[in-house]
């Protein structure tokens, strides 16, 4: 058996520079459960514990939304049995931990192509997302059979089928329009990507919405990835001068 150590947290976060929007590429459980000797699988169910935690902390940091990317449209590469397997951790997580969150105030939702799933799944998530729709704590999105290409070219068809119908000129198309057809048209703009794991690189996630995020890549597997490493990646956000294109006086 492992069990965690719970790490002394002393990075001093300043509450008034807080980001808004920390997305998450939840990465390492496979390697994570091969260190343990122990199947890839072992490692996806230890990650819904870490989503768990981070939720609840950052919720009580007064983190507005964060969104977790639970499984591209890439990964269904991987062995069947692995992907049945992840399909099957949304059930397992919302049994766990629903009631917890609702007692947080967490609003559960999704961006991704749910009608992918399995009917079970789809309506796990579905109901989950129904029962926390009145919440008004942290918006915890799931992004699940997304990929950051997909959405962009949804967006493109929805726009040029709104053009085709007359509904809208070209120049109605700018940014603002844009992101009002994208998956995370509702949530505000993400100001901190963080990836575990080491690995640098987006593997296709909100690919529109990252252009002015801050990034901070963690050597921590995500299973292990807890309070303390989310409060150090916010220290390293604080510590960062984030300019959008201009001059700071
Ligand atoms: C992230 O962990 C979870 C998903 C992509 C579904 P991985 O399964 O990618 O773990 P590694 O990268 O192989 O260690
Ligand atoms: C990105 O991780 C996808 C998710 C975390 C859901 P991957 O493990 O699939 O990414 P690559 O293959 O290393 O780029
Ligand atoms: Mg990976």
């Amino acid at each position: 058996m492992f069990f965690k150590k719970k790490r002394k947290i002393d990075y001093d976060l300043d509450m008034t520079n807080i980001p808004k929007h920390i997305a998450f590429i939840m990465d390492g459980n496979g390697r994570w459960a091969k260190k343990r000797k122990m199947p890839r699988t072992y490692g996806h169910h230890e990650g819904t514990k870490t989503i768990r935690t981070l939720a609840l902390e950052a919720n009580r940091l007064g983190v507005k939304a964060m969104t977790v990317y639970a499984f591209s449209t890439e990964n269904f590469k991987r062995d069947a049995s692995e992907v049945e397997y992840i399909f099957k951790l949304p059930k397992e997580f919302f049994n766990l931990y629903l009631k917890e969150l609702m007692d947080n105030d967490v609003q559960i939702r999704y961006i991704g192509h749910l009608e992918m799933a399995p009917i079970e799944t789809q309506k796990i998530i579905n109901d989950a997302i129904a029962q926390t729709a009145q919440n008004h704590g942290l918006i915890l999105t799931f992004a699940f059979i997304y990929g950051g290409r997909d959405e962009i070219i949804e967006a493109t068809k929805d726009i040029c089928e709104q053009y085709k119908n007359g509904h809208i000129t070209l120049e109605d198309i700018t940014e603002d329009c844009f992101e009002r057809h994208l998956m995370t048209k509702d949530l505000p703009s993400v100001d901190l990507m963080v990836r575990s794991s080491g690995e640098c690189r987006l593997s296709n996630f909100l690919l529109w919405q990252l252009a002015y995020a801050e990034f901070v890549f963690d050597e921590t597997l995500w299973p292990d990835f807890d309070e303390e490493r989310l409060h150090h990646a916010i220290a390293i956000y604080q510590g960062r001068e984030r300019r959008f294109g201009g001059v700071l006086k």
